[in-house]
């Protein structure tokens, strides 16, 4: 049964649409069978994936409201292993309708237990808020990726988030973890990013990622061109180090050797 990742933080712009495309890609590469979900209003990974929000006949609103099954709603990408539940701005009034339905928490959950044997990863790509579409993603998933810049603020962040999984395990997922909290935009030169990494380190032992994304003007760049950044430009050190990410999810670490030349290298 595939494992269900929630790619979550309200924070806005802290690369959680730029995780679930690049590492559905790199797995999707891997020959795993992996499906991402977007539930974000803006269609972010839609478009990162060059799907048409026009184009598509149901997306995630359907699937939440339940005006469609999710395989009705699923579409292949034109990259290897991905197949994507679109999403457009419809999603933005999906909250209020859903508040009068019943059974409103468990709603993606419910229509990802008939397609979770088709995959073997599935990534929910949420919105920027602790809303109740965000609610679903967390009652629906095993774990959560939380990307977070190493910022002074971040620690107050993810402590609300984590006062909403506190309640959402409590009541409607027992079994909710992290799987791991991921630095984005990282600059390892900066005294404030290093002085982050440990505080959040020592909230969260053995939850940050060792990989930690840099910025890379490549990962902005490839949305626009609708490809995941190892098929915009392969070489580059987005793409590298969302390979390095995707290793640890599979529980394949990179060797140390590989990893020195990767963080040793100069790159565009
Ligand atoms: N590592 C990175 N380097 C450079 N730009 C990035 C990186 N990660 C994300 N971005 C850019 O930052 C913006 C916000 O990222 P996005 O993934 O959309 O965040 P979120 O989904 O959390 O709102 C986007 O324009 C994206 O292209
Ligand atoms: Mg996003």
């Amino acid at each position: 049964m595939g494992k269900v990742f929630a790619v979550v933080n309200q924070k806005g712009g802290v690369g959680k649409s730029t995780t679930a495309v690049n590492l559905a890609a790199y797995l999707g590469s891997r020959d795993k069978k992996v499906l991402c979900i977007d539930i974000d209003a803006q269609g972010n990974t839609t478009t990162g994936f060059g799907v048409k929000k026009k184009s598509v006949e149901y997306t995630a609103y359907d699937v939440l409201i339940g005006q469609a099954r999710i395989q009705e709603a699923i579409v292949r990408t034109e990259f290897k292993n991905v197949s994507l539940v679109p999403a457009n701005s419809a999603l933005a009034g999906a909250e209020v309708e859903m508040v009068q339905l019943d059974d409103r928490m468990n709603r993606l959950k419910m229509q990802l237990l008939t397609c979770r044997l088709d995959y073997d990863y599935i990534f929910i790509d949420c919105p920027p808020s602790l809303s109740l579409i965000t609610v679903n993603a967390l009652v629906a998933c095993d774990k959560l990726i939380i990307p977070m810049q190493a910022e002074f603020y971040a620690l107050e962040g993810l402590s609300q988030l984590m006062e909403t999984v506190k309640i959402v395990r409590s009541k409607y997922n027992p079994s909710l973890d992290i799987e791991g909290i991921l630095f984005t935009m990282f600059d390892s030169r900066l005294n404030v990013s290093n002085q982050v990494v440990e505080e959040v380190e020592k909230y969260f032992p053995d939850k940050v990622f060792e990989t930690k994304i840099p910025r890379n003007v490549r990962l902005s760049e490839a949305p626009s061109h609708g490809k995941p950044v190892m098929y915009y430009d392969k070489s580059s050190k987005g793409a590298e180090f969302y390979e390095l990410l995707g290793l640890e999810i599979l529980g394949e670490k990179a060797k140390p050797k590989e990893k020195r030349k990767l963080f040793g290298r100069k790159s565009k």
